[in-house]
């Protein structure tokens, strides 16, 4: 996705080998035109799916999720890092490690809102490692539903977590795919739609 690239190469940080700032953007403020515009790119990407739900996790997986889930009309589910005080029964959980951040979080969502008969698409802002999609991928699993897709809006290509997901048969679509951090971003060759 053409736009989305152009503001990682003007707007982007690299902090180091493996970490890139997009605060100005994504993850602490928030483009909203540009949201929409990834929100289209993630519905038109899916749409022979029969998606029925979205499914992200908060906090930075929500503003793409809501703008994909807009664009397919149907609603959008965060993962909650947290216990909520009035999400307290009959959730569905599973433990994401973060090898970035060494440290395994709970991740829960009620079952109320994951039914057996729903085709899930999941959206998160970042692929890294690929914990938090596999977290959110068995939240699905026991619900009863389907993964329908995952869509990604930065993959950092140099890390396992694409690998990992393709391996074992999800259909990942990633907006923009950055091969290495070294010495500036650069990006996967690819075809651009
Ligand atoms: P993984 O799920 O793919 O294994 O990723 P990892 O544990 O490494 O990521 C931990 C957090 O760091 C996640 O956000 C993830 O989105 C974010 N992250 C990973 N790599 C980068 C990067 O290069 N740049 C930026 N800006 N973020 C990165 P989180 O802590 O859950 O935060 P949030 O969703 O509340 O923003
Ligand atoms: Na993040
Ligand atoms: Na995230």
């Amino acid at each position: 996705m053409k736009t989305l690239k152009d503001k990682i190469r003007f707007e982007g940080r690299v902090l180091s080998s493996q970490v890139l700032k997009v605060d100005s953007f994504l993850n602490h403020q928030i483009d909203p035109r540009l949201m929409a515009e990834v929100g289209k790119e993630f519905a038109n990407r899916f749409k022979k799916e029969n998606i029925t739900k979205v499914l992200t996790i908060e906090s930075s997986g929500i503003a793409p999720g809501l703008m994909a889930a807009l664009e397919l009309e149907v609603p959008v589910v965060f993962a909650r890092k947290r216990k909520s005080l009035t999400l307290v029964n009959d959730l569905l959980t599973a433990s994401v490690h973060s090898f970035t951040k060494n440290e395994t979080n709970e991740i829960s969502v009620s079952n109320q809102f994951l039914m057996q008969d729903d085709r899930v698409l999941i959206i998160d802002d970042f692929l890294a490692n690929g914990q938090a999609a596999l977290g959110l991928v068995d939240i699905v699993k026991a619900s009863g539903a389907e993964v329908a897709g995952i869509g990604i809006v930065i993959e950092k290509s140099f890390q396992n977590g694409g690998s990992l997901l393709r391996e074992k048969g999800f259909r990942v679509e990633s907006l923009a795919r950055i091969s290495s951090l070294e010495g500036g971003v650069q990006f996967l060759a690819e075809v651009e739609a």
